[in-house]
């Protein structure tokens, strides 16, 4: 892989292992190598973000059988298209790119305008719905698990967040993994610096967090991690969940232990 940006401003910055880091990168290799192994076939849902790039990385150095999937939204940051490039020409992992149906884009914006998801939360969330949610699907169509880079500490909302989500597996068949799931920002950073992974500079001008353009925005001192995704809608409707639909919590068991299909 290329170079990791000049300045490592991040990885100065965050890096720091938690006293049992080693026991957590074991968990999360195990686990990855498990549902290759034993789910198939798996994907890695990959928005270029810091904990994406470390699971990326991961699925690349333990040869795993598991591809990556991007959903471009057409809203991204030139920093992270230009890192998907990279990506996609340096992994071996294959990197599919999933693109909302342009048809949608054109009525959406031509009807509510491209500034649409400062108007409301609804709106905000149609735009989301066309962007990300549909392409989402087609991502997972035949798909026996997904992984992603949810980790508890990011929002009281992912709090709970367990490693093998089960909540789809009664209705679509399909597990849902977070490997990261127990990580720190610090233990994401240190993985980082510890092999050079090549991660976004936004990154390093304070977005802990990067989804669309329109909607991210860097973080000051002290804010909360997810404090500059959708910061107007604390405003708008007394701060709702500040999530896009891609995560959306069904009431089932989770759990923290291998799940049936998925054992040690
Ligand atoms: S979001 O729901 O608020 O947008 P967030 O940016 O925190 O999610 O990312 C959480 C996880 O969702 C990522 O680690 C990744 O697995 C998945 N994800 C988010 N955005 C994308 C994207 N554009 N393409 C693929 N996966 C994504
Ligand atoms: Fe649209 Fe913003 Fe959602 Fe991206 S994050 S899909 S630009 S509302």
């Amino acid at each position: 892989m290329s170079a990791a940006p000049a300045t490592q401003a991040a990885v100065e910055l965050h890096a720091h292992a938690s006293a049992d880091f080693a026991a957590k990168l074991a968990e999360t290799e195990a686990l990855l190598r498990r549902a290759a192994a034993e789910l198939g076939p798996v994907t890695q849902a990959s928005s270029l973000g810091a904990e994406d790039v470390v699971i990326t990385h991961l699925i690349n150095r333990l040869a795993l059988d598991i591809g990556v999937f991007v959903l471009d939204t057409g809203m991204l940051h030139p920093e992270t298209l230009a890192l998907l490039a990279q990506t996609q020409a340096s992994s071996r992992a294959p990197v599919t790119v999933y693109h909302p149906v342009h048809e949608a884009v054109v009525q959406f914006v031509g009807r509510e305008g491209k500034d649409a998801m400062y108007q409301s939360v609804p709106l905000r969330k149609a735009c989301c719905h066309i962007r990300k949610v549909e392409p989402l699907e087609r991502a997972l169509a035949g798909k026996k698990a997904w992984i992603t880079g949810l980790r508890r500490e990011q929002s009281n909302a992912r709090a709970e967040v367990p490693l093998i989500d089960e909540s789809d597996v009664a209705d679509k068949g399909r597990h849902k993994l977070n490997p990261l799931a127990n990580w720190t920002w610090g233990d994401v950073w240190h993985y980082i610096g510890l092999h050079q992974v090549p991660y976004n500079p936004l990154h390093d001008q304070f977005f802990p967090s990067i989804g669309c353009a329109p909607c991210t925005r860097a973080i000051s001192l002290g804010e909360d991690f997810r404090a500059g995704r959708w910061w107007w809608e604390a405003e708008l409707e007394g701060g709702a969940a500040k999530e896009c639909g891609l995560h959306v919590k069904h009431d089932h068991d989770n759990h923290n232990e291998p799940a049936q299909g998925l054992t040690a």
